[in-house]
């Protein structure tokens, strides 16, 4: 027969056992919150700078090229080739993982917090269009990157006609002269604006900077941010079928 205190002692082990203070953080709501703001500002980096590196499309091809190639050689001699292309690509896979990971549980998380289900469905009263679409778009976008990926970067599958490693200015022309493909480019860019838009919004509620004062502002930066990115990165397809880059 089993004695009280034979019982206990687990419980009570379990109890004092030490658990890492980040994983208790990333645990919370408000640790994963913090957790999606991060990795968001990272990738709201990664996608502005990448929209103004895709602008050299606007000189030549040699000019594009050339940055292509650039950008393998940063950091040689003290990095090996592509080193610090490789630390970047590390550090983006991380943010995108953390940030999906980081999402996915904290609805999950809710769900399980929510203690009266909804009546009638669901009544949309404070959540915007955006914030009810983040979940749709976010999806989309992932599945439109790995596309991205398959057609410019690994010139795979049903995506790509003809790549060359190397040649990322013929790879985008040849890319975007297919409508299907440009229309594919097109749509998904609308709906990361609205994915960016609402998370260059809702970034700093998370990271506890919700000030009323600053709204205007935040409203400001969220709809500039996301129009410079939609604008610039949908004007790469357009600039193809109407001729303007040939
Ligand atoms: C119309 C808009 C876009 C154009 C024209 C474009 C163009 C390109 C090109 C040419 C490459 C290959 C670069 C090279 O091999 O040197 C590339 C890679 C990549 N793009 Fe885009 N891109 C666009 C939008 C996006 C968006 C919206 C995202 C993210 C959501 C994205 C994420 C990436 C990533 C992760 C890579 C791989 C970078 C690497 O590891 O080398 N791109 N893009």
């Amino acid at each position: 027969m089993l004695t009280g205190s034979r019982v206990a002692q687990p419980l009570r082990q379990r109890r004092i056992r030490p658990r890492f203070w980040l994983l208790d953080f990333y645990g919370s709501a408000i640790g994963k919150k913090a957790v999606m703001a991060v990795t968001g500002l990272l990738l709201l980096g990664f996608v502005l700078t990448h929209m103004l590196g895709n602008l050299h499309m606007y000189q030549d091809a040699e000019h594009m090229n050339h940055y292509g190639e650039y950008l393998r050689t940063i950091g040689e001699p003290i990095l090996p080739h592509t080193g610090f292309l490789w630390i970047m690509r590390g550090g983006l896979i991380l943010a995108f993982a953390l940030h999906i990971h980081s999402a996915a549980t904290l609805t999950l998380l809710n769900r399980e917090s929510r203690a009266v289900g909804y009546k009638g469905g669901r009544t949309y009263v404070a959540a915007n269009y955006a914030a009810r679409t983040m979940r749709w778009s976010g999806i989309i976008v992932g599945a439109y990157l790995l596309f991205h990926l398959m057609d410019l970067t690994w010139g795979v599958g049903v995506a790509t006609s003809s790549y060359t490693r190397g040649t990322p200015y013929e790879n985008l022309v040849a890319s975007f002269q297919r409508e299907p493909v440009a229309a594919v480019y097109i749509v998904a860019n609308l709906l990361l604006g609205i994915h960016i838009y609402h998370g260059a919004w809702s970034l700093f509620q998370s990271l506890g900077w919700a000030n009323p004062r600053f709204n205007d502002w935040r409203r400001m930066f969220a709809i500039g941010f996301a129009a410079l990115v939609v604008v610039g990165n949908v004007s790469f397809p357009i600039a193809v079928m109407t001729g303007i880059v040939e």
